[in-house]
């Protein structure tokens, strides 16, 4: 375990924002949580820094896990259950699924992460959600240091959401998480437009659809070794009929996908390239220009400028179609 104090967040975090914090923890140790737990106070879990934009330095410990290991548990004809640790990169694991031909996840590759952070906003990309997949997370309850394990339907997860970002939020650690995959009839998933033109013609693999969905993520997302930036910063917000109506008697233009008979989710990209937003930049700050949807950090960007970048899109939205986008992001 490596203890830092008064250590700068930058290489911890995917927007390379370098807020400090208190005390970092990088631990490979699962059975050193409750002590450290219980020697701080305020806590904050972090996985592999993707998803998170520190505003200010941070008052507290930060536990960095990087338990390793995966582990099949159960297996039959059909399918496999496996047990992943949280400190695991995310889309070595996919690679590896994909590698034994396990599927399930292959239109989750290239999602930067931690596999403990994925439960907590249901990842999800081309028509695959994490919760497809899911079998139970596990961890450990801060307040009283007891194990736990929940399965699919306790966590409670819908469309970027979990129990873990409400009910649960800084109440636990997930240490590990168990999913389902499919050993042999995959149930391939192409619906997404992009992947589908591509692929309908040839015959499907595992290996295939995940080249394809790396292509894309490549084209639309920029790489955050090279430029600063946590995937979408918003959720595509979810409107009712009546709503979608109203805008498209203006924009007739306006992409919508049903949810249900009242509800349409739209894309918040949209809402922002329409904004005049595009390739927009402010200082240090921008939309990408291949996907206004990421905000990027130009070089060094604070938190509070990235912030204050996001919250001129909200309120621009917000002004151009009554309607209030919300962050994707964890903001501290
Ligand atoms: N669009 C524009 N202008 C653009 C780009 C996109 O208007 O410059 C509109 C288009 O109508 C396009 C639509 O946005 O059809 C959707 O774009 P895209 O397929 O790129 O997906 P998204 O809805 O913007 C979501 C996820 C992504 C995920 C993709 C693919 C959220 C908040 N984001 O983005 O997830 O990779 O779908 O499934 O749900 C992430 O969470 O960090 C992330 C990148």
């Amino acid at each position: 375990m490596r203890i830092s104090r008064q250590a700068s967040l930058k290489k911890f975090n995917t927007f390379n924002v370098s807020e400090n914090a208190d005390v970092i923890y990088e631990v490979e140790d699962i059975g050193m949580l409750k002590n450290i737990v219980s020697d701080n106070n305020q806590i904050l879990i972090l996985g592999g820094g993707s998803n998170i934009l520190f505003t200010k330095s941070y008052n507290g410990a930060i536990i960095n896990l990087r338990n390793k290991g995966i582990k099949v548990l159960e297996e039959d004809k059909e399918s496999v259950l496996v047990d992943v640790c949280s400190g695991e990169n995310w889309n070595d694991f996919v690679l590896w699924a994909i590698k034994n031909n396990y599927g399930g996840i292959e239109n989750l590759s290239l999602i930067p992460g931690n596999v403990g952070a994925a439960p907590i906003q249901n990842i999800g990309a081309y028509g695959v959600e994490l919760k497809d997949v899911f079998y139970s997370a596990s961890g450990i309850m801060l307040d009283s240091l007891k194990d736990f394990e929940l399965k699919t339907s306790e966590c409670k997860f819908s469309y970027r959401n979990s129990i873990f970002k409400n009910e649960l939020k800084d109440k636990v650690i997930i240490t590990s998480i168990k999913l389902k995959l499919t050993k042999g009839n995959h149930n391939y998933n192409i619906e997404y437009k992009g992947l589908k033109e591509k692929l309908l013609k040839s015959e499907l693999s595992l290996k295939k659809i995940s080249d394809e969905v790396i292509k894309i993520r490549q084209s639309k997302l920029p790489d955050h070794k090279l430029i600063g930036n946590c995937g979408s910063f918003f959720k595509n917000p979810i409107i009712n009929l009546s709503k979608l109506k109203t805008i498209k008697s203006d924009f007739p233009d306006l992409p919508s996908f049903k949810i249900d008979s009242n509800n349409y989710k739209i894309p918040a990209a949209w809402l922002i390239e329409k904004s005049g937003f595009k390739e927009k930049r402010n200082k240090n700050v921008g939309v990408y220009k291949n996907q206004p949807l990421v905000i990027i950090n130009l070089g060094e960007a604070t938190g509070k400028e990235i912030l204050d970048f996001a919250n001129e899109i909200k309120e621009t939205i917000n002004n151009n179609f009554n309607i209030q986008l919300k962050e994707e992001v964890l903001v501290i």
